[in-house]
Formats: structure tokens, sequence, C-alpha cells
């Protein structure tokens, strides 16, 4: 089992996305996988056209509540979700304390029964996701190729490094930085590819995720790529990304 997040203070860069189809891919080639979602937007469940309320199911503020993992929500057979909502909003406040309140995740039966639990997370530096890191084995940080997005991801790198010097039990591991809604034929995009391959050396990852309208139309009509034809390039670079990931992690 191996726990990876997927974190970005910066809105709108993609770890909603990056979650929903690395997931789907993975359950797709047969590994067992658990998305939690841990930020109030929910956008995992909109994503997936689930219901963001626990009546039947473990929603992530549970696990903050009395750390117990109930029914959980079926994707399909190899894909299963821990959606959230605005409830988890109260458990942001609190200072999270060395090895972080989802610790027990690490250490239980029905986690231990996934190969990969894919945490999504808001885009802030709050406690949330630091709950998330604490407890992962791995996290990704997508980026959007924008001269600013330098700095981004900077701050993230060492929002990321500080929480897991400070709270995480756990070595957590940087998988790297994905460039998200890649447009290479911007001018600049070479120039923004070269100072941040620089700066990043390995740890930016070789595959990136092209701008596409099928990529952004596919909430609206809770698709993944998996519902693309295979010879699409947002397939194909997903399917790369994933294998990508899995080499990274050595799996
Ligand atoms: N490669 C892409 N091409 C086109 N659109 C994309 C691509 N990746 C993501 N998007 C779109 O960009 C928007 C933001 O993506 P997403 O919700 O995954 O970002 P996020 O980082 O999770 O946002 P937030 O910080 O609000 O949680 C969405 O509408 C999504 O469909
Ligand atoms: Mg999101």
């Amino acid at each position: 089992m191996k726990i990876i997040s997927i974190v970005c203070q910066k809105g709108g860069v993609g770890k909603t996305t990056s979650v929903v189809n690395i997931s789907s891919l993975l359950a797709n080639k047969g590994f067992k996988v658990l998305i939690i979602d841990l930020d109030p937007q929910g956008n995992v469940s909109t994503y997936l056209d689930k219901s963001k309320d626990g009546i039947n199911h473990t929603i992530s503020s549970d696990l903050f509540e009395n750390k117990n993992i109930g029914n959980i929500l079926n994707i399909n057979n190899n894909l299963h979700l821990i959606p959230s909502n605005e409830s988890i909003s109260k458990y942001n406040e609190e200072k999270i304390v060395a090895g972080s309140k989802l610790q027990f995740l690490r250490d239980n039966e029905i986690v231990h029964k996934y190969d990969f639990v894919l945490i999504d997370t808001p885009p802030t530096m709050s406690s949330l996701v630091q709950e998330g890191l604490a407890v992962s084995d791995f996290y990704l940080i997508p980026a959007k190729p924008e001269f600013l997005a330098v700095e981004g991801i900077g701050q993230a790198m060492n929002f990321a490094k500080k929480t897991i010097a400070n709270v995480a039990k756990v070595d957590t591991k940087f998988i790297g930085v994905l460039l998200n809604q890649v447009d290479v034929r911007r001018t600049s995009y070479k120039d923004f590819y070269a100072e941040l391959k620089q700066i990043l050396g390995e740890s930016l990852l070789k595959t990136f995720i092209s701008q596409s309208t099928e990529i952004a139309d596919s909430p609206f009509y809770a698709k993944t790529v998996l519902d693309f034809p295979s010879t699409s390039k947002a397939f194909q670079e997903y399917k790369d990304l994933t294998q990508e990931i899995l080499e990274r992690v050595e799996v």
C-alpha cells in the first residue's frame, strides 16, 4: 500500500484532474485504488458524479471524527472513494501535531487492502494539506507552465518539506512536478521549461499533460481519460504519466 498526496496551494493547476485520472488508470491496470478527498470543495465527487454526503458511506470528515472507516463508496470494482464536503473545513483550523489525525490510516486494515491511496488536497497552505502530506509515502505537485508558476512551485515544495520535517512520522518522498495544461506552441514554453528543468533537474517529470478541450470538458460529463478513445493524446499522456509515477514509486 502506497499513499500519494497531490498538493499545490495554487488553485486550478490540475490537482483533482490528476487524482481522478491517475487513479482511474491505476485501477484499470488492476490495482486496488482508494481516493480520499481532503478538499472541502468536494470536487472529486463532482468529477465522478458521486454524492458528497455520507449517509451510507464514510466521508473524509469521519476520518477526523471517529478514526473509523465504514462503508466505502464504489466507483467501480477497483476504484473507491472517500468523498469530502464543507464539513471537513472545521478540521482546517486545528493545529496539527506530530503524526497527524490521519496517522491511523497507515495501520488500518481496510486501507491496507488497497495498492494505492490518492489524496486530493485544497489549494491552500493549511492543516488539511499537512494532514495529507503527513500520512503519505509520496507527494506530487502539479503546476501550469506559466512564468509565475516557478514561484508557486518553490512555495509548494518548501511547505511540503517543512511539513514533512515537522509533523510527518514517515519519510514522505517527492515524486516530482507535473506540468499540466501545456501548450508547446507558446513561444515562452521552451524558455519556461529550460528554466524549470535547471531548477528541478530530475524532479521535473518527463511526462507532461497538454492543454486539452477533452479534459476541460470531462467534469461536465463525469468522464475520465478512460472514456476517451485510446488513440487520444490525453489518454496516451495520462497512460505515460501513470507509468512514470509507477516507476518513480518503484512498483
Ligand atoms: N490538461 C488540461 N487541459 C484542459 N483543462 C484542464 C486540464 N487539466 C485541468 N483542466 C481544467 O482546469 C480546471 C482546474 O482543474 P482542477 O480542478 O483539476 O484543478 P485543481 O488544482 O484541483 O483546482 P483547485 O485548486 O480548485 O482544487 C478544471 O476545469 C479542469 O477541467
Ligand atoms: Mg481540486
